[in-house]
């Protein structure tokens, strides 16, 4: 079966402070680091050998992947000297393929959680004869992505990444982020610069009048890419709403991992995952949040989508409500965060200094 490239070199600044010790596709979602979902469905469609394209924090991937067995892979990293962007990243692993110039080579960004069948979007490439095929999702708003219309058969007639103005929006199909390319057409792509491939390579390949197939698939996507987000794919994985052969424990309203704490009383609901390691307090509620390895949280707080890094700790009768707690950071007793903050790695808030709700 096919080969692929993970992109997994972004600096992922938008999801700090939980990126700033740990690459984005290492910052355990259910339990194991993100990155591990991704390979096993890779896995569990017939991929084999697998190239990591690395840049940011490259050092953390081979020493917990390995040469990827424990997966059932083959595993090789390939780490840019400087960033290549994600046309320059797959250009610069080329030399790792195996395939030869008519193979379809399967490329994934390394922060999207989707149920896309894989084998059905190649099967899509070959049906067609495209030089790349993409999966297209649909979003209710699109600015964030790259807007990818197609004509009646599903051909591709523009790639706008990211639209600046309301002229450009012209679908709600994005590019989800993955796709077949032709080992062809990963060679023609410059070398020794960055390139994106969003902005330079499909431009340039439907101006050349290359063919460019999009797969439309509106199975389970979303792009790991905020804290919130990020949030809700754990829980979606620990719910079972989101496919993972990964996922370590059986699927429902809470996971918990081995070596931690659970008070009696306390209450894990929505998709919680609550780390090894960490302890929940007595008479804590925990809803749609990850709490990592590490953790503590206390007596009575009430924690409802946040992130709790690795190590932190909450004070009791706390409330976090949408907020993310770098590692080891520690917030006291009484305190009230809420609506996307995000607490520094390390940072220490003493009890009672932060409230949101007015006193009564
Ligand atoms: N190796 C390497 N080097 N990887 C990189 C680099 C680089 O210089 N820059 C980005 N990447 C990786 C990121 O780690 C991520 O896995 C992937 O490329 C995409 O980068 P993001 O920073 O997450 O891009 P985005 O989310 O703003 O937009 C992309 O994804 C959208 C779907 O989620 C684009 O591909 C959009 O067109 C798409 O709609
Ligand atoms: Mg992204």
């Amino acid at each position: 079966m096919t080969e692929a490239i993970l992109l997994v070199g972004g600096k992922g600044t938008r999801l700090r402070p939980l990126t700033v010790n740990t690459p984005k596709p290492m910052v355990p979602a259910a339990g194991v680091p993100f990155l591990t979902h991704q390979l096993a469905r890779a896995r569990a469609a017939g991929v084999e050998h697998v190239v990591l394209a690395t840049s940011y924090l490259a050092e953390v991937f081979e020493p917990y992947f390995g040469d990827g067995s424990g997966l059932g892979l083959h595993l090789e990293y390939v780490t840019e000297q400087e960033p290549l962007g994600t046309g320059g990243a797959i250009r610069n692993v080329a030399s790792r393929l195996r395939s030869g110039p008519g193979d379809p080579v399967l490329i994934f960004n390394g922060d999207i959680l989707t149920g896309l069948d894989i084998a059905a979007l190649v099967a899509t490439h070959q049906r067609t004869g495209a030089d790349v095929s993409l999966h297209l999702t649909r979003v209710d708003d699109p600015r964030a992505y790259g807007l990818v219309p197609t004509d009646a058969d599903g051909r591709v007639t523009a790639f706008l990444e990211k639209p600046q103005t309301p002229e450009e929006i012209v679908t709600d199909q994005i590019n989800a982020g993955a796709y077949v390319f032709n080992r062809s057409v990963i060679d023609a792509i410059p070398t020794g610069r960055p390139v994106s491939v969003e902005r330079e390579t499909f431009p340039g390949l439907l101006a050349d009048g290359a063919h460019l197939q999009g797969m439309v698939d509106s199975t389970y996507w979303l792009d790991l890419g905020t804290p919130q987000a990020f949030v809700r794919g754990s829980a979606d994985l620990v719910l079972g709403r989101a496919p993972s052969p990964a996922v370590p424990g059986r699927r429902g309203d809470r996971l918990v991992l081995d070596g931690a704490r659970v008070a009696a009383d306390a209450k894990l609901t929505g998709g919680t995952v609550v780390g090894a390691d960490a302890r929940i307090g007595a008479g804590a509620r925990v809803e749609g949040s990850a709490v990592l390895a590490g953790a503590i949280v206390g007596e009575d707080a009430r924690v409802r989508d946040s992130l709790i890094g690795a190590g932190a700790r909450i004070g009791p009768r706390t409330v976090l409500d949408g907020a993310v707690i770098g590692d080891g950071a520690s917030v006291g007793a009484d305190n009230e965060l809420r609506a996307g903050l995000r607490v520094w790695c390390g940072a220490d808030i003493p009890a009672g200094a932060v409230r949101f709700s007015s006193d009564q």
